[in-house]
């Protein structure tokens, strides 16, 4: 049988390299293989109160964004989460077996109280549970997700166990994360703070000019250079060659090293060269978007075609936990 595939974004603004590269590229190459629901996170959006005016905007340039990129709506599900409201039900069954002590040590939630302390909400703090409930719902077997969401798939992972022992059944399958160079990936900021975020506020987007792009590459931190043969690289560096790696090919990464072992590196030069690269990638993607984004007819099909087959794939996989709960109709 086909290994199913669950992954989505949040609606929260324009892609960037981090999603690109965690996330969508895997998508693209996944759906060729596997049964595929890509999906908008809307909902989990919501848990940061966005302006309602930047809802559905939001939603469509993530979904022009896709199809930019090259998912085929004839290959995948590509569905907007809100779409499926399915989900909010599995949600609240699913909720009844996650334990608010499991949940409050959550990273991600950790993280948001202290970015966030005035609107620390049960969305938030549940935030896992939905996100489980997301994928369960179609049975995934492989979820493609950058590393920051590793902790939320073991989550995912815990409650079906708990779900198949409580209701001794097998009807979830442990989702795993899909690897696909090795481990899941972290692109970093370029502005030596780590992760590439939209909370960072350091990202490079898919949708980025030109002329931006180039500018927010060659202002990348770097430090005065090494000054000893072969020594290791300080982590704003180690960050340049991360990117370099994902993004150029494998002999240009491997001129560049050469180049930083011999003390005889120039970042102007590399980055340069980066910002190059990642426009060979991102300028195509960008045309396109601009054209998707008009056709607000296609979008329509494609975003009704994706919850067409996600319902179904959700109502089918409900209809057997409700069994396994106890309901019954009358
Ligand atoms: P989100 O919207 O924060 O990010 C979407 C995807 O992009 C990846 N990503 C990164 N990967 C590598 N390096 C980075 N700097 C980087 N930044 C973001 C994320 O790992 C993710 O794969 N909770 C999810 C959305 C979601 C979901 C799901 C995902 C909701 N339900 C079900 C999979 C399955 C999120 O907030 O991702």
């Amino acid at each position: 049988m086909k290994q199913i595939v669950v992954s989505g974004i949040r609606s929260t603004g324009n892609l960037h390299l981090g999603n690109y590269y965690g996330a969508l590229r895997n998508f693209i190459q996944m759906q060729n293989e596997y049964e595929c629901y890509f999906f908008i996170a809307d909902y989990h959006s919501l848990t940061t109160h966005p302006d309602p005016a930047m809802l559905h905007p939001n939603v469509k340039s993530i979904l022009a964004e896709y199809l930019a990129a090259g998912l085929d709506p004839e290959k995948s599900a590509i569905y907007i989460q809100s779409d499926v409201p399915e989900v909010c039900e599995l949600y609240t069954l699913l909720n009844m077996h996650a334990y608010v002590g499991e949940l409050e040590r959550t990273v991600s939630f950790k993280d948001k109280i202290r970015k966030q302390p005035e609107n620390v909400n049960a969305g938030l703090l549940t935030y896992p549970v939905l996100m489980a409930a997301d994928i369960l719902q179609h049975k995934a077997n492989l979820v493609p997700v950058g590393k920051d969401q590793l902790q939320h798939l073991e989550m995912t992972r815990k409650y079906a166990r708990r779900f198949n022992t409580i209701y001794n059944t097998e009807l979830f399958p442990e989702p795993d994360a899909y690897k696909f160079h090795g481990e899941p990936i972290k692109i970093p900021g370029l502005d030596g703070s780590g992760k590439m975020g939209k909370s960072e506020g350091n990202c490079i987007y898919l949708n980025d000019e030109d002329k931006v792009l180039t500018k927010k590459v060659m202002r990348a931190v770097t430090d005065q250079g090494p000054t000893e043969m072969n020594q290791t690289k300080p982590e704003v560096i180690e960050n340049l060659f991360t990117l370099m790696r994902v993004v150029s090919a494998p002999d240009v990464v491997e001129h560049f090293n050469n180049l930083y072992n011999n003390c005889e590196i120039r970042y102007g030069d590399m980055k340069k060269q980066l910002a190059a690269d990642i426009l060979t990638v991102t300028a195509p993607i960008r045309e396109r978007y601009n054209e998707i984004v008009k056709d607000e007819d296609y979008l329509r099909k494609v975003a009704a075609m994706g919850a067409e087959k996600a319902r179904e794939s959700s109502a089918r996989t409900l209809e057997e936990v409700r069994k396994a709960m106890g309901f019954r109709r009358f």
